[in-house]
């Protein structure tokens, strides 16, 4: 069964928030563990327990919050234990284009630094709402496409799983049998 892990930092919630729409979109795909967990309750364990990771931190200055990298520098020390799980970032900035892409960029460079495959989505949750390098808000999700995004991370990490951990190849997203964007 494969196992995913929804790791975040959250100053203020919304990330949080995030978090746990990108859980609900992972247990979407029945057959995989989910594990919800903010840095301050996890530890290297959890990552060395996952097949997956959705990673989500606030923007701070354009990139990830120092508390994340810290959880990343002090904690995981398991170079050559990682390889091959795959990675997918999250973040709420102050507003669009704060740069909350840059963030998810920069989660993206911490996990492949141990060696993890990293995605982005193609999918669109809404008109001209995407996620490509990894979901993205400005503060919390609110409308029905800014969760759409989170919780399609989620689920699309999960159909990853599904696929290349427990090989079930019917869960391919070319295969995948439901609305990948609105007009479809
Ligand atoms: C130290 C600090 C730096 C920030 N830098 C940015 C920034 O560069 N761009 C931006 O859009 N928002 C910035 N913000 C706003 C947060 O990204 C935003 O409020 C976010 O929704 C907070 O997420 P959280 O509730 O999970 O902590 C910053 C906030 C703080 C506290």
């Amino acid at each position: 069964m494969g196992k995913i892990l929804v790791l975040y930092y959250s100053k203020s919630g919304n990330t949080k928030k995030m978090a746990h729409l990108v859980a609900d979109g992972a247990v979407e795909i029945s057959g995989i563990e989910v594990r919800l967990k903010a840095i301050n309750e996890a530890d290297r364990e959890d990552v060395l327990w996952c097949d997956g990771l959705a990673l989500g931190s606030p923007t701070h200055l354009g990139t990830v919050a120092y508390e994340m990298k810290k959880f990343w520098e002090d904690k995981i020390t398991d170079w050559q234990k990682l390889d091959g799980k795959i990675g997918c970032a999250f973040s709420s900035q102050g507003g669009w284009g704060g740069g909350g892409e840059l963030t998810c960029l920069s989660l993206l460079t911490i996990l492949m630094n141990f060696g993890f495959l990293v995605f982005g989505v193609t999918d669109y949750a809404g008109y001209q709402f995407t996620a490509h390098y990894g979901t993205t808000q400005a503060g919390e999700p609110r409308e029905e496409k800014q969760k759409e995004a989170c919780r399609r991370l989620g689920k699309r990490l999960a159909e990853w799983i599904a696929v290349c951990v427990d090989g079930r190849k019917e869960l391919h997203p070319l295969c995948g049998n439901y609305k990948r964007n609105p007009w479809d």
